[in-house]
């Protein structure tokens, strides 16, 4: 099969994305596949119609913007192109953080609760008091976002300068520990705990730095708790209606047994400090196994 990877792209995630797509070209070449590569620009659909002979499938692995929010899914819907991971529907909503959340709840999946300030709000202390998250709408790798947990330093973010724009989601912060979990064609994977070390949070840097974060596979968790956030995580794929490979992402409180999804992300981090590729080996598939299988399930 001839296989396009379209990677890199001009999000704020595009050293993310060039980092998924080097690992995911070397493992299709791993196992046999014909690769074009395709560092995506925004004559993205110059750059496929150029290609001879046309590919198979065309491998997404941009992330952020443009790449992760239904718009190249759309292009590719439109010039009849199988692509890997979720269709327009599932990538716009997921990667509307609000939008997400709102029908997550529609379907009884615990959120924490947010809303949409402005600084003024925040200011005025009309807006949710701390411990809370500030987050861009729509971006991914922790890019733009802000953890205030305490009045002093609400205090020191509003004395720097607002870098929101005119508004940003707030969220409730929920002390605790960090879970994820891949769902794949609809089936919950093994859960990861996530150690940030040092880090106050799951931060770019403990994402994407090697030794960074600790991936505790399977998550030392009682069966009871695993169920809940499998069940939760899944849901949430059939909520959006994800295909291939998703990624839910939640907080649990030990001190009130508290789940609540945080997002689902539907082109997981395929660096080698990603999630994804720690739960496929899990199972006993390889990094390559795994991107292969992606390939084999494309559609459009
Ligand atoms: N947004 C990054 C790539 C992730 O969720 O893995
Ligand atoms: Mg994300």
């Amino acid at each position: 099969k001839h296989v396009a990877v379209i990677f890199g792209g001009w999000s704020a995630e595009r050293e993310v994305s060039l980092s998924s797509g080097v690992e995911c070209i070397k493992a299709l070449r791993e196992k046999g596949y014909q690769v074009t590569e395709i560092d995506a620009t925004r004559d993205l659909a110059a750059q496929l119609a150029a290609i001879d002979p046309k590919p198979d499938v065309v491998f997404n692995a941009l992330h952020g913007r443009w790449g992760e929010d239904g718009a190249v899914q759309g292009l590719l819907e439109i010039m009849g192109l199988p692509y890997t991971h979720s269709g327009v529907r599932a990538s716009s909503i997921a990667m509307d953080k609000m939008s997400a959340k709102a029908i997550f709840a529609e379907y009884d999946i615990p959120c924490a609760r947010h809303v949409w300030v402005s600084r003024d709000e925040i200011a005025n202390g009309t807006a949710l008091p701390p411990p809370y998250v500030l987050k861009p709408n729509n971006e991914g790798s922790s890019v733009g976002v802000e953890i205030v947990l305490t009045a002093e330093e609400e205090q020191n973010m509003l004395a720097r300068e607002w870098t929101h724009g005119d508004g940003v989601m707030q969220e409730e912060f929920i002390p605790g520990r960090e879970m994820t979990l891949a769902v794949k064609d609809g089936k919950a994977m093994e859960i990861i705990e996530i150690l940030t070390g040092n880090h106050a949070f799951y931060d770019f840097e403990s994402k994407y730095v090697a030794g960074g974060s600790e991936h505790i596979i399977p998550a030392d968790i009682p069966d009871d708790l695993r169920a809940k956030l499998q069940d939760c995580a899944e849901k949430a794929y059939r909520a959006l209606g994800c295909r291939g490979i998703a990624r839910a992402d939640f907080r649990y409180d030990p001190a009130q047994d508290r789940v609540a999804i945080l997002e689902i992300n539907t082109q997981p981090g395929m660096t080698p400090t990603s999630l994804v590729p720690d739960a496929a080996r899990y199972d006993g598939f390889s990094f390559a196994d795994i991107v292969s299988w992606m390939v084999e399930d494309a559609s459009c």
